[in-house]
């Protein structure tokens, strides 16, 4: 393909096009400062591809996501979630071999440290699991030296152990003893375990919740340069240790407009039910430029047709609650909000469809999992995301810290003023 070419000031600059095996253009600006002066200024990155990438494709106008190539219809329908883990960390699909391996090395890593355990002692029970997940991952590094030898072994440390922690933050929330690890379950069956059994008291996991956990978390697995993702780049590029580069995402993740939305989808249904639930009042709300109100778990800044993961959910949901015979209202508040937001010109012309949160947090609550544990979960969904992109720039010769640059629009300079002659300012 062409260059592209820039006129600034009458004169005219020749920019490298850069083009992806999808066909995605990318106008090459890397040089742009040093050439012209300027800056490229592109506020929320809606237009900045920050790197070069394999592990994962999205086109937003046409509702497709693959990891590695792979359709996420296929993944989801065939695969499992430790399967694609492996396949976004390594990069092809594991031979029996490589998974077993693979799996054994999960299930063998995945004890705390015993002495870890009194860290949960320190937080009071209505702390955020997400705040205690992060901490807990950041701890890891004065455990585990990050070193170039300990690569693989911390990678399988942090994926196994993620999902202790998250088990135990759970039970350190309602007061009960912590559950261990059990080397003879899946990944998601462990999990389960772990959350919902009491000791002395015998607890079945259901094979159909495991299943739908493990979908859960494929669907969760990698989504290219999101926020949480871009944050684990970013933390990631100063050589900080990958347990403190992946704690960075997890707290990003924990924002509501990202992965804390799941979380804020139920509660906004259960206040559409609790105000008698009168959907449409709520889309007005949504639509009233003076009002906060955001329909959660819908819009997204990549997908303007429809987010398939939200698609392959909204069955999930429908099958997963028929088969724990559960008849959950929320889940017809929910599909009334997306056919009345579906047929109205506000989300049609801005291109607003249900997103990824929309229908997660309906199964997750059919799992019995409690509101304020989404988000981790969806933590423990995205985590091998988190580690495929920030080995794949670690391991990029290229790699330089991630350092942007600004427009400045404040005062000009000026001269210090002494503290007697200043006047008072409104504080905002
Ligand atoms: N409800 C009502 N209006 C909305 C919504 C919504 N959920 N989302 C976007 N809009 C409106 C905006 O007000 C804006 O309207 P305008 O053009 O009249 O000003 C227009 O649609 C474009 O939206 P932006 O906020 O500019 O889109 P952006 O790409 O910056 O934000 C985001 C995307 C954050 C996902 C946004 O749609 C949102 O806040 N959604 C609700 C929170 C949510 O579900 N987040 C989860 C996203 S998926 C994930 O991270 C896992």
């Amino acid at each position: 393909m062409d260059n592209a070419k820039l006129v600034l000031n009458g004169k005219e600059y020749q920019l490298p096009v850069t083009v992806g095996t999808e066909g995605e253009v990318g106008i090459d600006i890397t040089a742009l400062r040093s050439k012209t002066g300027a800056i490229t200024l592109d506020s929320g990155y809606g237009n900045t591809g920050s790197c070069e990438s394999s592990i994962t494709f999205i086109d937003g106008e046409r509702g497709i996501l693959q990891y590695r190539g792979y359709p996420i219809e296929e993944l989801a329908a065939k695969s499992s979630f430790l399967e694609v883990s492996f396949l976004l960390i390594f990069g092809h699909l594991p031979t029996r071999e490589e998974l077993d391996k693979f799996t054994f090395d999960l299930t063998h890593h995945s004890l705390l440290r015993e002495d870890m355990k009194k860290f949960y002692e320190g937080y009071p029970p209505t702390a955020h699991p997400m705040g205690v997940l992060c901490s807990m991952v950041v701890s890891l590094s004065a455990y585990y030296p990050d070193t170039q030898e300990e690569r693989y072994n911390n990678i399988i440390r942090l994926l196994a152990k993620l999902k202790t922690i998250a088990a135990f933050s759970y039970k350190k929330s309602i007061g009960q003893p912590y559950v261990y690890p059990r080397n003879n379950m899946s990944f998601a069956a462990d999990l389960l375990h772990m959350m919902f059994a009491v000791p002395a008291e015998d607890y079945e996991v259901h094979q159909e919740v495991a299943d739908a956990l493990d979908l859960l978390l494929i669907l969760h697995a990698d989504h290219e340069q999101n926020c949480s993702t871009s944050t684990v780049r970013m933390v990631g590029s100063s050589e900080a240790n990958m347990f403190a580069t992946i704690a960075s995402g997890i707290c990003a993740l924990w924002g509501k407009l990202h992965g804390g939305a799941n979380q804020h989808v139920i509660e906004m249904l259960q206040r559409i039910q609790n105000e008698g639930g009168d959907y449409r009042k709520f889309i007005d709300m949504a639509k009233d430029k003076n009002s906060s109100f955001k329909l959660m778990g819908f819009g997204h800044r990549v997908y303007k047709n429809f987010d398939p993961r939200a698609k392959i959910l909204k069955e999930a949901a429908d099958k997963v609650l028929n088969k724990l015979g559960i008849k959950d209202p929320l889940l017809e508040i929910a599909k009334n909000l997306e056919r009345v937001a579906l047929e109205d010109s506000y989300f049609i012309e801005r291109k607003l469809y249900p997103n990824v949160d929309f229908y997660s947090g309906i199964i997750y609550r059919a799992m019995g999992i409690p509101t304020e544990m989404f988000t981790v979960m969806f933590a423990l969904g995205r985590l091998p995301g988190w580690i495929a992109q920030w080995k794949e720039m670690r391991e990029d010769p290229a790699m330089r810290i991630y350092r942007p640059r600004q427009i400045y629009t404040g005062c000009t300079e000026r001269s210090y003023i002494p503290i007697d002659e200043r006047r008072t300012v409104e504080v905002k």
